[in-house]
């Protein structure tokens, strides 16, 4: 018999690290959807520490692990920058690893992530993009309240085969 999952969300330590970016490694190769593929992620494990440290001080940031025991099943991220004009403003990024998706971990994770931006006193507006083709998320950030708010063309090239990209906004 599956036995529930049971699965713990909360923000990362140092150690986790290096479980970041093997996570994001793998999970690059198991979809087209990110923007970048197996074995593509742009960090390494001192650079994964750097922005786990520059993420804790930046209070309108936040990165959410969903842990399966010691095993990472998702990650969710609001990245905003410090400038004066645009730190109202956090970027939403989220993937689950594909033998943890459709049982409400993608949910979860961003209904934590919203939570955070209302509560932290600055951010009012949480942007995001993803394909148009990537009917899953377009709907997920729907039901949340994002809305399309325009379509940038050819944006993503996959063997031969031009892609757009909608931009996703959630005004707070
Ligand atoms: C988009 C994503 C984060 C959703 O995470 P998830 O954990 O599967 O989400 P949930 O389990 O909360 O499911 C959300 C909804 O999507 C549906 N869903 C999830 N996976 C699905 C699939 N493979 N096929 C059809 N529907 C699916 C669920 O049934 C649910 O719908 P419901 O609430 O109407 O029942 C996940 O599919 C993912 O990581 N995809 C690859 C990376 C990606 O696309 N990231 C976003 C880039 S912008």
């Amino acid at each position: 018999m599956e036995s529930a999952l049971s699965i713990v969300y909360r923000e990362p330590e140092l150690e986790d690290a290096k479980k970041i970016v093997d996570f994001y490694n793998f999970v690059g190769g198991e979809t087209t959807f990110l923007s970048f593929e197996k074995d593509e992620y742009p960090m390494d494990e001192a650079g994964q520490k750097e922005d786990i440290l520059s993420t804790k001080e930046q209070p309108a940031s936040i990165m959410i692990l969903a842990m399966d025991g010691d095993e990472i099943a998702g990650i969710g991220t609001i990245h905003s920058g410090n400038k004066i004009k645009a730190r109202h403003q956090g970027e939403l990024g989220i993937v689950v690893a594909k033998k943890y998706q459709a049982k409400g971990i993608g949910s979860e994770i961003i209904r934590q992530l919203i939570d955070f931006c209302k509560g932290n006193g600055i951010t009012t507006r949480i942007q995001l993009d993803t394909r148009c083709d990537n009917e899953v998320a377009v709907k997920l950030y729907e039901r949340f309240g994002f809305k399309i708010e325009g379509q940038l063309k050819n944006t993503t090239l996959i063997n031969g085969e031009y892609f757009d990209l909608y931009v996703m906004g959630l005004m707070l």
